[in-house]
């Protein structure tokens, strides 16, 4: 979506900064890997197509992208692409899919794709910024995340901020989790992250 492709999310030890065009081929890397396609249940797709996905992901109004950069490493170095470590999305989910009016649903979805970033809570700060952008940007009332059901990492970060298991799809051994937002858990994020949104240059 247009509404995040002049802003940056500065947190303590991440920078979540909008997909670009520059960024692609560092992802398509990634997405190479048949291990984050199988977590992130992701088809591979060709650098061409790759190019096109970011393109879309930038017009689509239902989809919002973050790219993450470690920050340590951006400050020290001052090259975006060499930070980069991973990325985050929020789909948001179509009304008509909504049973109840006055729900908005987004699905969050997270990956550090760079081994050496993770279990540094880079995934932990980056999904609690992307969680608290959507309560506040995009108004979402209603968070759910799908992930794989060996995927312990993921199933034990989304648990221990209060997501609970909703659905189970056996064939495709994925499990849903739920959490609706309330006052309560905007505050406890809020505790745990603040949302510094600041301009993103393009360079
Ligand atoms: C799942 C993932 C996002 C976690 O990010 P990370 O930066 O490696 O993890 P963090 O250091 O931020 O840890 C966040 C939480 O994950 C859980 N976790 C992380 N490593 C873990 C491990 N080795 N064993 C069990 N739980 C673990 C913990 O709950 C941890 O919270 P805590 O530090 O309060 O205990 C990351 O490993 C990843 O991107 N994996 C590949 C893609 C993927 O699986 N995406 C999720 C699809 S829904």
């Amino acid at each position: 979506m247009k509404l995040n492709e002049n802003l940056k999310i500065v947190g303590s030890n991440v920078i979540l900064v909008p997909y670009e065009r520059k960024h692609v081929e560092k992802y398509h890397q990634w997405m190479k890997s048949e291990e984050l396609q199988e977590l992130t249940a992701s088809e591979p797709l060709t650098l061409e197509e790759e190019y096109q996905m970011q393109q879309s992901w930038r017009e689509d109004n239902d989809k919002c992208t973050f790219l993450i950069l470690d920050k340590a490493d951006f400050e020290q170095h001052g090259d975006e692409i060499r930070a980069l470590v991973g990325d985050t999305n929020i789909f948001l989910q179509s009304e008509t899919d909504d049973d109840d009016d006055n729900i908005r649903t987004g699905e969050i979805e997270i990956m550090i794709a760079e081994q050496l970033a993770r279990g540094k809570r880079y995934g932990r700060e980056s999904t609690l910024l992307m969680l608290l952008f959507g309560i506040k940007q995009l108004h979402i009332t209603r968070y759910k995340a799908i992930t794989k059901e060996n995927n312990t990492k993921a199933i034990k970060m989304f648990e221990s901020f209060g997501f609970r298991e909703t659905k189970r799809v056996a064939v495709f051994k994925e499990v849903t989790f739920e959490k609706l937002v309330d006052e309560e858990w905007l505050a406890w994020i809020e505790r745990e992250v603040s949302l510094k949104l600041e301009s993103y240059h393009k360079r």
